[in-house]
């Protein structure tokens, strides 16, 4: 290998404040993002070699690209606590959960191993930039940036997921296998989540910068061709209606708490002497039907408040911790004047015009205009700066950046 010919960690672009939607993209070899939505979402697999075309570009430069983040820094996350981690191996297969001592995570040249780390944009500026460029799909859908890293050999084993994926190849080459077939069912006497019977029906091998898009409930394989062989998956959730309904459900019983009318006790001067005194009393039946009625409980705009603040809690693994020396009103209203505030990369927002939900909170109540603004703009661009901001103490917006779910960016 001649000496100009080395490897470059791959710096991903930043995304733009708005997307264009409209314009063909490399990422989907040529389509744009409305047309890949319309033709490929959640209904067909799409392999776009040189989704990321700087991987090829270096190369006919005679220079190479590799991953932004090398194997020993993901080795160093799979060590910490904070990070969700599996470690898989086959021949047998076998399953643990990390964390890891270093000594336990196989050597880059073993084979046969995997190590999966979930949640990776909020460890790693470049895996933040990756994912900010699919903000052409809702908020609401996103779950994480997973990044695998495997000696030749490794993968999970064929397998089938219920979420949406995009697995764009990194580092070294992975063969994909797919299949469309009907038969999910999982084999019994494994650790791991394998189908039984996996009827391949069409393969590639994806050299770094390639993608592959699969919608749920594809059957797939992907196993590593090179020492270090990174991919990473941007992946998507979509929770059942019952899981929605709970969640809306409950969150709507507790906002129960908040109107004064349902204090009132039920009385019933209208009971009649009963023969029947183990029934449940009509008039009990007739006076709560009512009071549903007049709190509308079958309408949506009712459910949609709890179901947001829902979808907003940051995920379990989420970590935030407060500035260490927090500014005071007036100088965190001085700071982003000029600085940008960012959500943390566990932080959650999402809108329901007009209301902003963060973290599972409703921030833009009892807010000022102003601030409101504020957290519609975070919500919209994920990034803030604001001249004159006011009333900063009581606000929602101080407090989030003392919890640590809105930090400065980093200069
Ligand atoms: C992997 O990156 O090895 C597994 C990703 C997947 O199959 O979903
Ligand atoms: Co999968």
């Amino acid at each position: 290998m001649p000496s100009f010919y080395l490897s470059k960690p791959y710096q991903p672009p930043e995304a733009p404040k708005n997307l264009p939607l409209n314009q063909p993209w490399a990422l989907f070899g040529g389509m744009s993002p409305e047309q890949f939505m319309k033709r490929y979402w959640h209904k067909k697999p799409l392999l776009v070699r040189g989704a990321i075309p700087a991987f090829e570009l270096a190369k006919n430069n005679h220079q190479e690209f590799t991953s932004p983040i090398s194997a020993s820094e993901l080795f160093k996350l799979a060590t910490d606590d904070l990070v969700e981690s599996r470690l898989i191996q086959s021949k047998p297969w076998s399953f643990q959960s990390g964390p890891f001592k270093k000594s336990s995570i196989p050597k880059v040249d073993h084979q046969d191993w995997t190590l999966l780390l979930q949640g990776m944009e909020a460890h790693h500026p470049a895996a933040a930039t990756l994912l900010s460029w699919f903000r052409f799909i809702p908020d609401a859908r996103l779950d994480d940036l997973m990044i695998s890293i495997a000696g030749v050999g490794g993968g999970v084993g064929p397998h089938f997921d219920s979420y949406d994926v995009f697995l764009i190849q990194m580092s070294g080459r992975r063969q994909w296998q797919i299949s469309m077939q009907k038969d999910l069912s999982l084999n019994p006497n494994l650790p791991l989540k394998i189908l039984q019977h996996f009827q391949v029906e069409q393969e590639w091998v994806l050299e770094p910068g390639d993608m592959l898009y699969l919608p749920p409930h594809i059957a797939h394989d992907g196993i590593a061709l090179d020492a270090g062989c990174q991919t990473w998956s941007v992946g998507f959730r979509s929770p059942s209606f019952k899981e929605l309904l709970q969640e809306g459900l409950w969150r709507l019983a507790e906002s129960l708490e908040e109107i004064p009318g349902l204090e009132e006790k039920f009385a019933d001067p209208k009971q009649a002497a009963s023969t029947n005194p183990e029934e449940l009393p009509i008039e009990l039946i007739k006076q709560l039907e009512k009071k549903l009625t007049g709190l509308k409980l079958d309408q949506i705009q009712q459910f949609l408040p709890g179901i947001t603040a829902y979808l907003t809690e940051p995920k379990q693994a989420a970590y935030f911790t407060g500035p260490m020396m927090p500014l005071s009103p007036s100088q965190f209203a001085q700071k982003i004047s000029s600085h940008a505030l960012l959500p943390h990369p566990q932080t959650r927002i999402l809108s329901l015009r007009p209301n902003i939900y963060c973290n599972g909170e409703l921030v833009s109540r009892d807010q000022t205009s102003q601030i409101q603004g504020a957290w519609r703009t975070l919500a919209a661009h994920k990034a803030l700066t604001q001249k004159g901001l006011q009333s900063v103490e009581a606000s929602s917006l101080y407090e989030a950046y003392l919890s640590g779910w809105l930090i400065f960016q980093s200069q």
